[in-house]
C-alpha cells in the first residue's frame, strides 16, 4: 500500500481526533522551530511526515545486512559492515527535517495524555471500564515524596508512576499470539545491540504473572516478532530494498486480523510490539501504525508518536549469561576528562563533533579508539568523563545512553528528534543534558557552563536510574522487564477510551 494512502487510511481510525490534535501541535511547532536549515520547505516536511517512509531511512543502519552481529562500539572494525551509503541512491533529504526540543516533546505528552475520553462509557468493555478506572486512579494517586525505593527527581511525577506501577501489578493481563513461525516470531538474539527486544520477547513468553491465555480478560495483545531476526532472515543481501520485509509484516497482520476477533475491537491500539533494529519503524508502518510500537529507533521524524509509542532502550549487552557485567565508575571528583565521545563516523553529525572538537585538550573526541581487549580503553575513558557524548549515527538511537548510565558518566544526547527510553515517566532533563545538533560549536560552554553542585546531582542521578536498564534472567521490581512492560501499559491506560 502507498504509504500516502496508508496515513489518510489511518486518519479515519478511532484515535483520529487526538493525533490530529498532535498532528496540528506538531505542525505548529515545524513552523516555528524551522529555522536552522537554509531553505524552508515546510510543504516538505509535511509531505515528508504524510509519507511516513522516505527511502533514505533505509540508511539509517549500522548493521550488517548479512546478519553478523556487528556493535557500533568504538573499537569495531568497520570492514564488518556493508557500505551503507550504496544501500540506495538517495541522499537525506536533510532540508526537509524540523526539529523539536525536549521541552517541545514535554508538551506533546502533556497534550497526548490529557486528551479526554470519546467514547461514552456505557459502549466500553470490561477491560476498557478497568483502564478507565486504572487512568483515574492513577491521575488521583496519593502524592508521594518520599519512597522507600524510588528517587523522587528521577520521574516526571513519582506518585503517578508509583501508583500506575502497582495497578499494573494488580491488574495488567496481556495475551500473547500463538501465530507466527520461528525464526522471526518466538525467537530471540539475548547479544550484541539489538539485544533489548529478545530479552523483552523470552522474558516476557516466560512470565506468569502478566500473560493470560484468556483473550478477553486482556488489557494488551502482544505480537512477538524480531525485528532484528526479520532482518536477518528475510532481508536479500545486496538487494537494497527492505520491501519484502515490509509486506511480511503486512501480511501478518492482515492474517491476525481476520483470523481473530480482537484487532478490530480497538483496531490495534491494544496491540503492541517490542522492536529494535533500526528498520522496525518502517516494519511497523501501515496497520501496525495503530498499536504500542516499543522502539529502539524512536524517532519522531520516521513517525514515533510520543504519548503512544514507547521508546526502548538500547542495551549493548556483551554476555547474555551476565548482562551486568561492568557497571560503575569513578566518583565526579575523579573524573579528570570533561567529556568522551568515539565511535564510527557515521551519519552527519559525528564528523561536525569531531571537526569542531577533535583537538579539544579538556574532551576527548575520537573517531575510532585502537582495539583492545574487551573495549576497555573505551570503558575507561567512560569510567573517568563528567559527560559521555551520545552522538547519533545513521539512526538516532545508540548504545552510549545505556553504557552511560551504567558507567555514572552523564549523558550528553546529541540526536536531534530521538525521544529518550521511557520518556512517559523518567525525568531525562533531571539527569541527561540535551543538545541540538546545530549547538555542537557551542557543546564545551554548554558543559562548562553546567556547575560542580549540579553536575553532582546528575551524577547521583544517574546511579539511582541505572537500576532500570538492568536485565535479569528472574525479572525483579523496577527493573528494564517491569519498565518496558509499564511504559506499554502507561501509554495504553492514557490512550484508551477513544
Ligand atoms: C477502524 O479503522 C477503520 C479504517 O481503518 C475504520 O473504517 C473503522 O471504522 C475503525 N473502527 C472503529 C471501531 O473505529
Ligand atoms: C580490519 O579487518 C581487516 C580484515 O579483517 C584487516 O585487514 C584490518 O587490518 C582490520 N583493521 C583494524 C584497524 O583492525
Ligand atoms: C558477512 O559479510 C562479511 C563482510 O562482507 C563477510 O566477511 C562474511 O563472510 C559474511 N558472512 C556471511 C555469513 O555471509
Ligand atoms: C561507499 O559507497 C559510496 C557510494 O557508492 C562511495 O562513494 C564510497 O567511496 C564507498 N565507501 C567505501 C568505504 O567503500
Ligand atoms: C503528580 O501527580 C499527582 C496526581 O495526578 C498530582 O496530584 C501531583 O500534583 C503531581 N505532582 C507534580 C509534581 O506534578
Ligand atoms: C491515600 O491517602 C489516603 C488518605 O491519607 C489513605 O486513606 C489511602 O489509603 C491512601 N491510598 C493509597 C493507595 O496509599
Ligand atoms: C503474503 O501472503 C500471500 C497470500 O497468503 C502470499 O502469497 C505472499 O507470498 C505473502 N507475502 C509475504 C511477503 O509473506
Ligand atoms: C476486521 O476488519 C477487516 C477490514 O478492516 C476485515 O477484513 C476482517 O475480516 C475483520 N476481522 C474480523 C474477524 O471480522
Ligand atoms: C587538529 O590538529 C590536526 C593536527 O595538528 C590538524 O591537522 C587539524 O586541522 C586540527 N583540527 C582542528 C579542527 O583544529
Amino acid at each position: 500500500m502507498d504509504q500516502r494512502f496508508g496515513f489518510i487510511h489511518y486518519l479515519y481510525q478511532k484515535q483520529t481526533i487526538k493525533w490530529i490534535c498532535l498532528f496540528g501541535i506538531a505542525s505548529a511547532v515545524l513552523m516555528t522551530v524551522h529555522v536552522q536549515y537554509s531553505q524552508p520547505p515546510i510543504i516538505r516536511s509535511f509531505s515528508f511526515i504524510l509519507s511516513g517512509a522516505k527511502p533514505y531511512d533505509l540508511k539509517d543502519s549500522y548493521s550488517a545486512f548479512n546478519g553478523s552481529v556487528v556493535t557500533d562500539q568504538s573499537t569495531q572494525n568497520a570492514s564488518s559492515l556493508t557500505n551503507l551509503s550504496t544501500v540506495d541512491n538517495e541522499k537525506p533529504d536533510m532540508e526537509s527535517l524540523s526539529v523539536l526540543s525536549i521541552l517541545q516533546m514535554n508538551e506533546l505528552l502533556r497534550k497526548s495524555h490529557s486528551a479526554r475520553n470519546s467514547v461514552p462509557s456505557h459502549l466500553l468493555s470490561r477491560v476498557d471500564q478497568q483502564l478507565l478506572e486504572a487512568k483515574s486512579r492513577i491521575l488521583n494517586a496519593n502524592v508521594t515524596h518520599n519512597d522507600m525505593d524510588l528517587y523522587a527527581p528521577i520521574y516526571r511525577n513519582i506518585s503517578m508512576f508509583k501508583r500506575s506501577y502497582e495497578i499494573m501489578e494488580q491488574m495488567l493481563k496481556v495475551y500473547i499470539y500463538k501465530d507466527g513461525e520461528k525464526p522471526i516470531f518466538h525467537d530471540w538474539i539475548l547479544e550484541g545491540i539489538y539485544a533489548c527486544e529478545g530479552w523483552f520477547l523470552k522474558l516476557m513468553e516466560a512470565n506468569k504473572q502478566f500473560v493470560t491465555h484468556d483473550p478477553n480478560e486482556a488489557h494488551l495483545f502482544y505480537i512477538p516478532f524480531s525485528s532484528r531476526l526479520l532482518q536477518q532472515t528475510l532481508y536479500v543481501r545486496h538487494s537494497h530494498s527492505r520491501d519484502n520485509l515490509i509486506q511480511f509484516m503486512k501480511n501478518h497482520t492482515e492474517m491476525l486480523m481476520t483470523k481473530y476477533p480482537f484487532w478490530n475491537r480497538t483496531n490495534g491500539s491494544d496491540h503492541f510490539l517490542a522492536a529494535c533494529h533500526d528498520w522496525a519503524p518502517a516494519e511497523t508502518r501501515g496497520r501496525l501504525l495503530n498499536t504500542i510500537r516499543a522502539l529502539c529507533n524512536a524517532d519522531i521524524q520516521t513517525g514515533f508518536q510520543i504519548g503512544k509509542d514507547v521508546s526502548l532502550p538500547t542495551t549493548y549487552v556483551q554476555s547474555a549469561t551476565n548482562p551486568l557485567k561492568t557497571v560503575g565508575g569513578a566518583p565526579p571528583s575523579n573524573r579528570p576528562t570533561l567529556a568522551f565521545f568515539a565511535g564510527f563516523m557515521h551519519g552527519n553529525v559525528r564528523p561536525v563533533l569531531l571537526s569542531h572538537w577533535g583537538n579539544d585538550t579538556d574532551m576527548k573526541i575520537f573517531s575510532r579508539l585502537p582495539h583492545v581487549k574487551g573495549n576497555q580503553n573505551y570503558i575507561d575513558y567512560m569510567k573517568t568523563s563528567k559527560f559521555c557524548i551520545c552522538a547519533r549515527g545513521f539512526a538516532v538511537h545508540s548504545p552510549r545512553v545505556v553504557e552511560s548510565l551504567f558507567y555514572n558518566c552523564v549523558p550528553v544526547i546529541i540526536s536531534d528528534n530521538y525521544v529518550p527510553p521511557f520518556f512517559d515517566v523518567l525525568n531525562w532533563e533531571s539527569f541527561a543534558v540535551f543538545i541540538l545538533e546545530k549547538e555542537i560549536p557551542d557543546l564545551k560552554r554548554m558543559l562548562l557552563s553546567i556547575s560542580h553542585e549540579k553536575y553532582v546531582e546528575m551524577y547521583e542521578r544517574v546511579k539511582r536510574v541505572q537500576e532500570h536498564f538492568f536485565w535479569h534472567s528472574e525479572p525483579v521490581k523496577y527493573d528494564l522487564f517491569h519498565m518496558i512492560l509499564h511504559s506499554v501499559w502507561y501509554n495504553r491506560v492514557f490512550t484508551s477510551g477513544f
